[in-house]
Order: C-alpha cells, then structure tokens, then sequence
C-alpha cells in the first residue's frame, strides 16, 4: 500500500481553496457560507460551509477528472484491490446504474436474481437491456431469500449462451455470501461479464474474518455502498472495476451522463475521507464491530424466544458464509411479524433498526459501534423478548412470488401507453409500474411482467404484514398501472 494513503487529497484541496479566502464571485448562492440561513448552519459548521464550492480549476472535475479527484479515486482502487474506482454522488443507484449502462446495450441479455434491489430494474430501463432472473435460493426457516446456486447460474447461461453479464447481488442485505468465484468462472466461459451490487459489502475487505470481496473472487467491476456502513455520508458511493473486460471509457462516459455537473463536494470529500479511515483504522474498527456481532448473536441466541442465525447455520449452496456484522433477529417465535416488533422496539425501548420483514428484524453493527451500542442492544432485546411472549405466527407466505412472465422489457413498459386499473381487476394484465416493499426495496413486479392471480395475493398478504409499500401510483393498491 503507498504512502499516499494516509492523505486525503480531495479533502485537502478542498481546504486549501477555503484558506486562500479567495474572494467568491461563483456558485453556489450561499457564497461558502455567507448567506446561509441559521437551520442551515445549524446543519453544517462555517468550516464545512467555506468548503461547499465547486467548478475551480484546483477542486477537479468528477466528470473528467485529472486532479485531486483523480488520486482520491486511485487511493481508492487501490486500497480495495482494484484498477480503478469511481466516486458516485447519487448513492449506490448511481453506480450500479453506471454499471449497466457501461456493460449492456438494448437488447442484450443479463442474468439476475429475482430478489435484486430496483435499481436495477432502473438499470434495465435506461440501457433497454433483457432480464433472465433468475431463483436465489429460498430459506423457508428464515422466510428470506438468499443468494444464486452456481449451478442456477449454469442453468441460465445455458440457456441463454448469449447472455451478455450476470448481474449478481453479494452479500445479500441479510450478509449472505455465495460461490461467487464459481459465478465469476462460469461468466467468464461463456464470455459474459460478472457484474456485482455490493452495496452491503464496503468492509469487507477489511476484516479476514469476513467473506471475501466480489472483486477478489472474480467479478469485473461491483457497485459498493460506502454510506451504509462505513463513513462517509448518505448518498456517496464507489464503483470498482478489475481486469481486461471492462471499458474504462464507457464506465466514464455513463458515469458522467448520470452524474451532475455540480456534485456536492462535501459528499466527495467524505468519500475521499471514509477511504482514509479505512486506510487508516479499517482492520481495528471493522474487527470490533466483528467481534461486538458476534457477543450479541451469541447473547440472542442465549434467549428464550429469539433466534439470531450464524454461520453454522449456511455453509450451503446459495447461503455460504455471513457477514457476522448482520444480525437478523427472528421474532416470529415470539408471535411478532417483523414490522409490530419494529414498532415495540422503538416506542419501547427507543431503538430503531434497519429492516423488517414478514418473521425478523435486522440490525446493523457497523465500525462505529462501540460495546455501549452491543450491550444496550441485548439489554432491549432480552426484555422485550421476556414482555413479548405470544403464540409463534403461523408460516404460510411465501419468501417471493413465482418468477414473472416477461411480456415486454422494463424499458418498453416504462415508456408504453398505460391506464390504472382496480387492484383485484389486474391479473391477466401486463404491469407498467413496479411494486416492492421498502425495504429492502426488491420490486416484485416490474414493469412489462405479467401479473397473476397468485402475486397480487402475494402482495396483499406483504401489505397486510405491515411492510410498506414501495413504488406503485398507489400504495394503498387500490389500483395498479398496467400497460393499455
Ligand atoms: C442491495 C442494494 N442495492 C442497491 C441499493 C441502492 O443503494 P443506494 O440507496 O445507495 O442508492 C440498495 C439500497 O438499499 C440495496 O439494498
């Protein structure tokens, strides 16, 4: 690793404009910070104000960069292995969509699990391209989906040998990993890329008792999501490319048609910053949250009523390894969907966690947390486990609906002539809007997929669970849009 890592150059020029006290003739309309209203200072110090600019010469440019945005990317690549890294300021939506148009024209084929996250789905409609999905591997215990089988991936391939990339999700929002590697040899016998959404993957480079990362197990280039957990703030994100299938040139030109011509420098900063202190701290901050994980999960598991799965639990095809800095926490033992105990927990015990489903909650360690964080943690779930004891809930839904029927490609729904249509009067029809719930924000039907009997149930008895509704026109489904 150089030197140079432990500098942040971006965040360095950034203060040196500020310094300069040049006088500001420019944007933004704050004029750093001389204009802005007291919330905003409330928000951001006068020194982080002074340093809101862009567009100078000395400040780079992300669209073409050749100076200190360039070495904070370089930094980047190489602190995570790989031959270049690109700052994204529309979050991991961004990059992943960075990535598809980089990879795929209209028209080509991608493999992708079904439970992937909608920004692919967005993906699929600007580039035009066609999804195959495919299965994850269902855990009727857990009632989540996992991750793709190698030999699902196979199968897809097979037969679609003209597919141009798989598009794999690792880990899963749960942190379950999967033999990516053999996923990354498959697509590359068959001539196809390996793309990765990690954006619950950003440190795992960072502790060995972690899984491996997707672009040290074969991937071309991953998507990672710096702000979920690791330091840098909401909104910033990095995509990573390695190795001879990429076209760098691509990568720029979709990134720069994306991207504004006025990204926030703050957010640039941070990620420059967040690169730094991973450099810096990474292997201590990210092994205590490790080791902090792993207390809870041993703590839950030691209470009557709740269950927290661990490694010993995976170890199969499509749910290998875990990040052990995820803990899902099962309550449907104790009679509760995901979403009431979501409610109890932070009416009760002030505590607010990061996702619910129909049976569990899932909580988050991150490099921030400390032992104060993991003990209150257990204290609130011992007791509400010990005031919360019911009937377990009966398990009959199901993790995901049947795989869709394709009638046109995201792209050609999106853009066709459609009408909305009384929820129950909707099978038979083809669907012109998404629908999921957030989150995780996987949709379960998209546009262009045909709609039956057995998912709008599907969909009722997720809006009955009390997950939220995410997408649609209407997300009381009252009415679905469909294609006229
Ligand atoms: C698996 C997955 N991919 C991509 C994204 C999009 O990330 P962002 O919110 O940074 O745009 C998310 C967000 O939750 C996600 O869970």
């Amino acid at each position: 690793m150089s030197g140079n890592q432990r500098q942040a150059p971006l965040a360095a020029a950034m203060k040196a404009y500020a310094a300069g006290g040049a006088l500001a003739f420019h944007t933004p309309g704050h004029k750093q910070g001389l204009g802005a209203h007291p919330l905003l200072k409330e928000l951001i110090t006068g020194a982080g104000l002074r340093q809101e600019v862009s567009l100078m010469a000395e400040l780079d440019d992300l669209n073409c960069p050749n100076g200190c945005i360039r070495e904070a990317q370089a930094l980047a690549a190489e602190l995570y292995g790989a031959d270049d890294a690109w700052f994204m300021v529309n979050g991991t939506t961004g990059a992943i969509q960075t990535m598809m148009m980089a990879a795929l024209e209209p028209g080509d084929e991608v493999l992708i699990p079904r439970n992937a996250h909608r920004s692919i789905l967005g993906g699929l409609i600007l580039t035009g391209a066609v999804p195959v999905y495919l299965p994850p591997v269902l855990d009727e215990q857990l009632g989540i989906a996992m991750g793709l089988t190698a030999e699902t991936v196979a199968e897809g391939l097979a037969a679609h040998p003209g597919a141009k990339a798989v598009l794999a999700v690792y880990p899963t929002y749960y942190g379950v990993t999967f033999d990516l590697a053999s996923v990354a040899a498959l697509a590359h016998a068959h001539g196809a890329m390996l793309l990765v959404d990690e954006a619950h993957g950003p440190h795992l480079p960072f502790s060995g008792e972690l899984p491996a990362e997707a672009l040290a197990l074969g991937a071309d280039m991953a998507a990672l999501s710096t702000h979920k957990l690791l330091g840098s703030l909401t909104q910033t994100s990095m995509l990573l490319a390695k190795g001879p299938r990429v076209n760098r040139e691509r990568v720029r030109r979709a990134g720069s048609l994306l991207t504004s011509t006025s990204p926030n420098y703050l957010l640039l900063a941070s990620l420059d910053i967040a690169r730094l202190q991973m450099a810096e701290y990474g292997d201590a901050l990210v092994g205590r949250a490790v080791r902090l994980a792993e207390g809870v999960r041993a703590a839950v598991n030691d209470t009557p009523g709740l269950w927290c799965f661990g490694p010993e639990y995976l170890g199969r095809p499509g749910a290998e390894a875990l990040d052990a800095t995820k803990l899902t926490v099962q309550t449907a033992w104790l009679g509760l969907t995901g979403a009431a105990a979501e409610t109890v927990l932070r009416r009760d015990y002030n505590l607010q966690l990061e996702l619910t489903d129909a049976y569990n909650v899932l909580f988050l360690l991150t490099m921030a947390d400390t032992e104060r964080e993991a003990y209150a943690l257990i204290k609130a779930l011992k007791d509400f486990a010990l005031r919360h004891r019911r009937e377990p809930l009966a398990r009959t839904r199901l993790v995901l609906p049947e795989l869709p029927v394709r009638k046109l490609t995201p792209r050609e729904a999106f853009f066709a002539p459609s009408e909305a249509v009384p929820f129950a009067l909707a099978a038979g029809r083809t669907a012109a809007e998404e629908i999921g719930f957030y989150p995780p924000g996987v949709p379960l039907l998209c546009p262009g997929e045909g709609i039956t009997t057995a998912l709008l149930e599907h969909l009722q008895a997720m809006k009955e669970a009390g997950l939220r509704v995410s997408g649609p026109e209407d997300p009381a489904l009252g009415t679905i849009r469909v294609v006229r």
